[in-house]
């Protein structure tokens, strides 16, 4: 791997039985669908490689695999020159820790009894035992005011927040950890369009404050147009298309792409 690199994955690949296949029992032979189909990708630091397809494509699952929330059929992936697949234990949690991921929703996999401080901290609790409470407090503090949101916000829950708002959280949560890469899946499409510009630029600020490295995935091109530096074009489990933005934007060269940039922009409702 090259110096350059900071994640790479090989020949990655994840299916699933589908409804068929569940209902004949996970035997060999049953009927399987690839979500993933054999990727190839190379992230070097302080880049934002967009992955952007239509619903069901496969983004989602491939980046699952890419943080390792779920284990390929096949493949390799490093993070860091490490060998992310082979890490376990402490090694695995210290890589972990190195990548965060920013939902479309931030809160529906979180307890929504949790004030914004406790979950903001959590990640910071599990991965760092050893803070006093008031040193937790401090981080998150500051994380909270990086992200555009006071201290004040602390005691306050997830319903009392806008949109917006809450996605600065899950931010927040994201970032606290000071990872190297942030895999962001569909960070604005639930948001407004106005809204979801906004959180784009600090995205983009962000990145510029951290050294951030991106993976920014949508379904929609203009979405990603801002950030993006390269874009890689996802279409039932493979990339179709692969390149530098300028050019995947002005000059795309495969079909699906020019369907995609061709589909209606979003509108606010
Ligand atoms: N846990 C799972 N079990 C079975 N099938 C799955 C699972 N996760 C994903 N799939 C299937 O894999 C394919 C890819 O799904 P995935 O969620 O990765 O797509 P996506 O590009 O993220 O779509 P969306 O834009 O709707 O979020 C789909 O056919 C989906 O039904
Ligand atoms: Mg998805």
């Amino acid at each position: 791997m090259s110096e350059a690199t900071l994640l790479e994955a090989r020949n990655l690949r994840k299916s699933f039985l589908t409804a068929a296949g569940v209902f004949a029992g996970a035997s060999r032979g049953a009927p399987r669908q690839a979500a993933v189909d054999g990727v190839n990708l190379d992230l070097a630091p302080g880049e934002t490689l967009a992955i952007v397809g239509e619903s069901g494509s496969g983004k989602t699952t491939l980046a699952r695999l890419l943080l390792r929330l779920i284990e390929p059929d096949a493949g390799e992936i490093r993070f860091g020159g490490r060998d992310l697949l082979a890490a376990r234990g402490a090694e695995l949690r210290r890589l972990r820790r190195e990548m965060q991921m920013v939902f479309q929703d931030p809160f529906a996999s979180l307890n929504p009894r949790l004030c914004v401080e406790a979950m903001v901290g959590e990640p910071l609790e599990i991965h760092e035992p050893a803070l006093s409470r008031a040193t937790r407090r401090e981080r998150v503090g500051a994380i909270l005011e990086t992200v555009g949101l006071g201290a004040d916000a602390m005691p306050r829950y997830p319903h009392e927040f806008s949109g917006g708002q809450r996605q600065r959280i899950g931010i927040a949560r994201a970032l606290v950890l000071r990872p190297r890469l942030v895999v962001a899946d569909e960070p604005v499409s639930a948001l407004d369009v106005s809204v979801g510009a906004q959180i784009l630029e600090l995205l983009q600020n962000l990145q510029r404050e951290f050294s951030l490295t991106y993976l920014l995935i949508s379904h929609s091109l203009p979405v990603v147009a801002q950030l993006a530096t390269r874009i890689a074009v996802m279409r039932a489990g493979k990339f179709v298309e692969v390149g530098v933005a300028e050019h995947v934007l002005a000059q795309p060269a495969h079909p699906y792409t020019r369907a995609l940039l061709a589909a209606v922009p979003e509108v606010p409702a």
